[in-house]
């Protein structure tokens, strides 16, 4: 049954599901729709429901359909009042057309394209039911409306895409190839983002070391720029691929005071062949001599990464070299995930795929090394003076949530308000958190 033509919404609601730029997309979506004078309601009374999406394993997909399902059992309840509902990230951009015929929603629109999200509700309401997948060479931001109100925290994408393809991953192809937004857009986005409240800034790009101003400045060139906007007190980036990270970035680690020492460096894989397999372009020494030379020039350095468990052909001893490669490093955080096989990827048509079972057994025998060195991090830094950023409130009454430098949670209490930087000691570690006391100040 076709969708019946519907009244242009006043209302929306968007629900992002994937990475942080992800959730940037969101934002600017929201932001966008805003300017053109709807209102933001809940997902389940607005007028306009936007899922914005991710594609990185099977499980992030399949959510998306039971969600579209479960929101066109609500649309039959509701009557004239039902919403529209747009897809939109990177599902949109993979599946496309598809998603209209299999889930009969009313706008389908990719990454690189959301900047068309008006235009197209305006034809859904007209009875079609709009796809717009382009990846435009005209870059979508110059068409979105400036940055307004953000919160201590901000995200601002500074690279798109990736020239990489590893043989399990999708983001070639859901975000396109790797651009870098020119300079100046970058640096008025930041000072915007902090005229509007924002204290620490994380700078977003699927390779967001792969950032360049044509031939002539890297990331650590705009992170050099960015430090000297007052009122910036901190700057990050995710997500970095080891084979980016040049010496001027390392260096800023060491002279950029705004600069948190605090790297996600995903590696995936401990063993050679398995990283040759993955196309990872880096190996174990490579990767291992690369994290000397950042230590050696910011030795406090939380470091961060991304595992795969169970890629098409992994043995029991390629796994153990993950482990010995975790047991090496000792990271302050990371994710793992069990290989999920993506449609039109190379490992997806490899033999050897790994049982669920011993899939399973892996990741937790990595998680447990993992949490073990999240924990031995954090006990790590108990006596450490630093500054936290207030982020929230806690649950206890008086209490407030923030981050260390190092990316740490930290709870302290006391008349602290959301984005002041509080200059505390740290007293206590759990896995997850850390508690904190107010730095003593001596009088002179
Ligand atoms: N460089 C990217 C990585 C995006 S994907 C970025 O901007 O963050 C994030 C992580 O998901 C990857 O580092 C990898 O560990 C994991 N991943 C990607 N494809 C996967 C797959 N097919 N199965 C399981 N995990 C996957
Ligand atoms: Fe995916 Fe590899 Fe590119 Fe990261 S570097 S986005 S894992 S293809
Ligand atoms: Fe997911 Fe796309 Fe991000 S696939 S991880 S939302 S780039």
């Amino acid at each position: 049954m076709e969708t019946p033509p519907q009244k242009l919404p006043k209302t929306f609601a968007v629900k992002s599901f994937g990475c942080q730029m992800n959730v940037y997309d969101g934002e600017r979506m929201a932001e966008l729709m805003t300017g053109e004078g709807l209102t933001p309601a809940d997902a389940a009374d607005a007028d306009l429901v936007v899922l914005n999406t991710c594609h990185i394993r099977e499980k992030a997909t399949e959510k998306v359909f039971s969600d579209i399902g479960r929101m066109r059992k609500d649309r039959a309840g509701r009557g004239a009042a039902a919403p529209m509902i747009a897809v939109a990230g990177c599902v949109a951009q993979a599946e496309g057309e598809e998603i209209v015929r299999r889930a009969k929603v009313d706008v389908v629109v990719g990454p690189q394209a959301y900047h068309n999200l008006p235009k197209l509700v305006a034809q859904a309401a007209a009875g079609a039911a709009p796809v717009d997948t382009d990846m435009p060479v005209q870059s979508k931001f110059g068409a979105l409306p400036a940055r307004r109100k953000v919160g201590p925290t901000a995200f601002l994408t500074v690279q798109e895409g990736c020239d990489k393809f590893c043989t399990y991953c999708v983001v070639p192809y859901t975000r396109g190839a790797e651009v870098s937004r020119p300079f100046a857009a970058i640096v008025d986005e930041a000072k915007a983002l902090v005229d509007a409240g924002a204290r620490e800034i994380t700078l977003l790009g699927q390779n967001v070391n792969a950032w360049r101003d044509g031939d002539e400045r890297g990331l650590h060139d705009l992170i050099r720029a960015l430090d000297k906007i007052p009122g910036l007190a901190r700057i990050r980036y995710t997500t970095s691929h080891p084979n980016d990270m040049a010496q001027g970035l390392i260096d800023a680690h060491r002279d950029v005071e705004s600069l948190m020492p605090f790297l996600h460096l995903p590696v995936q894989a401990g063993n050679d062949r398995i990283l040759k397999a993955m196309n990872r372009s880096h190996t174990r020494d490579s990767y291992l001599r690369l994290l000397d030379r950042i230590r050696a020039a910011r030795p406090d350095i939380a470091l961060s990464g991304d595992f795969i468990v169970g890629f098409p052909g992994e043995t029991d001893a390629e796994f153990a070299d993950t482990l010995s490669l975790v047991d090496a490093v000792g990271y302050a955080q990371a994710f793992s995930f069990k290989y999920s096989p993506r449609p039109g990827t190379p490992a997806a048509d490899m033999t050897g795929h790994v049982p669920a079972q011993v899939m399973d057994e892996r990741l937790q025998r990595l998680q447990a090394a993992l949490n073990r060195d999240q924990h031995a991090f954090n006990q790590a830094s108990v006596g450490r003076s630093c500054d936290v950023l207030i982020e929230r409130r806690g649950k206890l009454p008086g209490q407030m949530l923030g981050k260390s430098p190092w990316l740490q949670s930290v709870h302290l209490t006391g008349d602290h308000a959301i984005g002041d930087l509080v200059p505390v000691t740290l007293t206590h570690a759990g896995p997850n958190s850390l508690s904190a006391e107010p730095a003593l100040s001596f009088a002179a």
